[in-house]
């Protein structure tokens, strides 16, 4: 298996506007690290760079500054025929320098190859179930989107791929299509480990295919990490706000005295080098803000919905100017108008200088 290592990439584009042309910066001094058999999901907004990536690190498009390595070799070293690179897109199955057998159904070619295969193409179909196999028998063009992914996936596997790359592979799915793939995907990695990228702007499917994540943001890698530590230790205010299926609740306020001050709440002691006056973002997730009955109206519940499949509700509260969100066990009674108090759990709190979006306690 192989190790990628992507070392200081940097990547523009030209770009014309109007009459004349402007210089776009998608990838600035990215380097990571994927390990043999292991799969890294590369994940941030339309526009990051994700795609980019991927295409240098499938050698289909040159960095302007920095190397691809598979197993230490440059990629500009390693011929085309031996690079072994699997690639599934969006909208299209393509694995360069491979025959695709175009035109004829995919199952006729492997039959007539079937001495080269066998074993590896049963063992897939087995994990597959038996959807593939009939799926196999038909033409491409008699494939629907959800069922050429999966196809062109099998198909990628069955020549033993040194490196697997897949961008946003199952994004024209319907929810449940996708899911569905997904695991079918997570099971024939796991049977057939190769060393894959998964890039795509779904937090969800990051998390279900990929035990490490990179969070990208214009054209640089921010964080790289499981979800749990990203989620628990954002290294800044952007990765805070995009991982998190409910978004994280954010507060103004500053420090006074080694403590930071907002306009609910306040109090918290903050690292002691900060100087008054500095302000603060403080983020919250909103299981960790809890909910108590109150006589007074200084806070009060404006919206409950109700998440049956996640065994939840969701609670907005308002007081002020502020408004957060909290989550409550199904069977806690609470409606909307109810006067309330929310006290935060303190091992919970992530402070943020506001001007910078770094992370400081
Ligand atoms: N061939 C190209 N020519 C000019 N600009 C490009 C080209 N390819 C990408 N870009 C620009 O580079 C930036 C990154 O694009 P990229 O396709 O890598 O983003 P992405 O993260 O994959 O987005 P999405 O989630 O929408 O697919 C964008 O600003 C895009 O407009
Ligand atoms: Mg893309």
């Amino acid at each position: 298996m192989t190790i990628i290592t992507v070392e200081h990439v940097s990547k523009q584009f030209e770009q014309s506007v109007g009459e004349g042309t402007q210089t776009v910066t998608a990838l600035h001094d990215v380097s990571l690290k994927v390990g043999s058999g292991d799969v890294l999901a590369i994940l941030g907004p339309s526009g990051c760079g994700k795609s980019t990536l991927l295409r240098i690190i499938a050698g289909l498009i040159a960095p302007d500054k920095g190397d691809v390595l598979y197993d230490n070799v440059s990629l500009r070293q390693i011929p085309l025929k031996d690079r072994g690179i699997g690639m599934v897109f969006q909208d299209h199955a393509l694995m360069p320098h491979w025959e695709s057998g175009k035109s004829v159904g995919f199952f006729l070619w492997l039959r007539q190859r079937e001495h080269e295969v066998p074993e590896r193409v049963h063992r897939i179909a087995q994990i597959t179930g038996v959807g593939i196999e009939q799926l196999l028998e038909r033409k491409p063009s008699h494939l629907s989107g959800g069922e050429q992914q999966r196809v062109a996936i099998a198909r990628a596997l069955t020549r033993d791929p040194r490196v697997f790359l897949f961008d946003e592979p199952f994004s024209n799915l319907d929810a449940k299509l996708r899911a569905e793939a997904r695991v079918e995907l997570k099971r024939l990695l796991h049977e057939f480990p190769v060393t894959s990228i998964y890039v795509t702007h779904d937090q969800h499917e990051a998390t279900a295919l990929a035990p490490r994540i990179a969070v990208m943001r214009e054209g640089h890698i921010e964080q790289v990490g499981t979800y749990r530590h990203l989620y628990e230790n954002p290294i800044n205010l952007f990765v805070a706000t995009f991982i998190g299926v409910i978004p994280i609740n954010l507060f103004q306020g500053s420090v006074r005295d080694s403590r930071w001050h907002g306009e609910y709440f306040g109090g918290y002691s903050v690292r002691k080098d900060i100087p008054d006056g500095t302000r603060l973002t403080l983020g919250v997730r909103p299981e960790s803000i809890s909910l108590t009955p109150a006589e007074t109206q200084d806070a009060s519940v404006e919206e409950v919905t109700p998440y049956f499949a996640e065994r939840f509700q969701l609670v907005t509260v308002r007081a002020g100017r502020e408004r957060w969100a909290l989550t409550l066990p199904p069977e806690t009674p609470v409606a909307v108008g109810d006067a309330c108090r929310c006290a935060l759990d303190t091992q919970a709190l992530l402070f943020f200088d506001t001007r910078t979006g770094t992370r400081v306690g």
